[in-house]
């Protein structure tokens, strides 16, 4: 191409250029709403009658002069001034309805911001209503899903769902209130089925958290690829896989909350160094982003395992399990405190009756006493289920003895299992014992003569025995 030819042609764009800035003004006049020109300050330079009018100036010298802002509401004409950067295309609600909006910024011969002109494109917005009718439902679904979010993690338990009035019960849930007044980590160790996560949502409820999330993580029900993205969040194809979409972690949407760590003695050691600097630097980031974000959730952690022991085999990092441990509460197993039996047998009674009229159902005193005979391996829960079946199979509304005791195990699972086995056979009689002598206690409330009539003895061998076993009788 010569010289010639391409001087002729930026003559020719020249001049296309020239008209077309003339008329692109006046034609996006004519077919917008409204339009505003703002100076470098946001302030009202210039605004048509009919934008003007909308905004309840009759007369458009009125709003010369104003923040733009004094004038319509929702403008974001300032960001323009201040970014220097267009905005194309935005939906702006005003009080008369929705318009959809124009922004650029004005710039001088030097490429000086000196202020941002908008057009107000659609009036009706008609040819815009697909669009616009997408976006209000979407904006429907946003509100109504927070909506049930915020239900869902509001606490299901608070501390009068914790059933027990027994001398171990009462001080669990002593302990627990305390808890609740603190911010630290808190550790809550137990054996299966024992509450933990009835007490944790009980502390989260009591707590100055108690407006904002609890949010659970199960370590053991999440594959180990996925947990960093659950725990952390992950942005917009920070996977390989198929879920290429970023996802919001749970660290974030506890914020302000608490997090409940289920299970956190099946957290892979990856993990536990993670968490480890959440819990000291109180700052995480999401997978596949530099962004470093601050935490402020409190960390209620739970365990049915022995964690102390993972720590001593190398399974579990030892400076982790001392910031969790900082504050931890042990749930005692129901065994210990069969006192609290039938009151926990009403409670679940009425609650799996439900708002039913018909169920109301309860156990006979025979019934009760082979209930309380058992050994309670799976603890409330296993009890809870025990009952649930009793109820189905049951002809009356008294549950007798008939009616639960061939839901129990037949033999009671051994009391000590393979790790205890290994154990001398003096310190397995020793701990036989002192269990023996734990649950005739709980069984009498930590009254030592019912005990000991309990267990065929005399009085003064059991305060010896508990003396000699180091057992406190309350
Ligand atoms: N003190 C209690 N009062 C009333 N219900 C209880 C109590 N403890 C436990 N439960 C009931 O027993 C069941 C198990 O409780 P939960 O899930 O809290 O146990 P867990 O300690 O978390 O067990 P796991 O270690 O197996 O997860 C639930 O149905 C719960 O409602
Ligand atoms: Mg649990």
């Amino acid at each position: 191409m010569s010289e010639q030819g391409l001087s002729e042609r930026l003559g020719d764009y020249g001049s296309v250029r020239h008209w077309a800035i003339q008329s692109l003004f006046e034609s996006l006049e004519d077919y917008s709403e409204g339009t505003v020109i703002v100076d470098a300050g946001a302030r009202i330079v210039w605004i048509n009658a009919r934008y003007a009018d909308r905004f309840g100036f009759a007369d458009p010298a009125a709003a010369i002069g104003r923040q733009v802002e004094e004038v319509i509401p929702n403008s974001l004409m300032r960001e323009v001034v201040t970014s220097g950067r267009p905005m194309l295309l935005d939906i702006m609600q005003t009080r008369q309805g929705t318009l959809v909006v124009t922004r650029l910024p004005l710039k001088d011969d030097q490429d000086q911001l000196v202020g941002a002109i908008g057009f107000a494109l659609f009036d009706e917005v008609q040819s815009m209503s697909p669009l616009l009718a997408k976006f209000a439902r979407l904006s429907e679904e946003l509100v109504a899903t927070r909506e049930s979010l915020a239900q869902a993690r509001r606490a299901k338990y608070t501390f009068d769902s914790f059933i027990g009035s027994s001398e171990a019960a009462r001080a669990l849930k002593h302990q627990a209130e305390r808890a609740a007044q603190m911010d630290s980590p808190l550790l809550l160790l137990g054996e299966t089925g024992t509450g933990k996560e009835v007490l944790a949502h009980a502390i989260h409820a009591a707590s100055r958290r108690a407006h904002k999330p609890l949010v659970t993580i199960n370590m053991a029900a999440i594959p180990e690829t996925l947990l960093e993205a659950e725990f952390f969040g992950a942005t917009a194809g920070a996977y390989t896989g198929a879920d290429r979409k970023g996802r919001v972690g749970k660290f974030q949407l506890a914020d302000g909350g608490t997090l409940f760590l289920d299970e956190i003695g099946d957290l892979p050691p990856a993990l536990q160094a993670k968490l480890l600097r959440v819990l000291q630097d109180k700052e995480f980031e999401a997978l596949g982003s530099n962004k470093v974000q601050h935490s402020d959730v409190r960390i209620i952690a739970a365990t049915s395992v022995r964690l102390a022991e993972k720590v001593e085999r190398g399974e579990f990092r030892a400076d982790l399990f001392y910031r969790l441990n900082v504050l931890a509460i042990e749930l005692p197993p129901l065994r210990d405190r069969l006192s609290d039996l039938a009151e926990l047998c009403e409670a679940l009674l009425a609650e799996l009756a439900g708002n039913s009229a018909a169920g109301r159902y309860r156990l006979s005193a025979a019934a009760l006493a082979r209930l309380a005979d058992y050994d309670w391996p799976g603890n409330v829960r296993e009890l809870r289920n025990i009952l649930e079946r009793a109820i189905m199979l049951a002809d009356t509304s008294v549950l007798d003895v008939a009616d639960v005791v061939p839901l129990l195990s037949p033999a009671s699972p051994p009391r000590f299992d393979a790790e205890e086995a290994a154990h001398s056979y003096q310190s397995a009689m020793a701990g036989f014992e002192a269990q023996l002598l734990r649950d005739a206690l709980a069984a009498c409330d930590g009254h030592v003569p019912s005990a000991a009539a309990r267990l065929g003895i005399g009085r003064a061998t059991l305060y010896k025995k508990l003396a000699a076993l180091d057992i406190a009788p309350r």
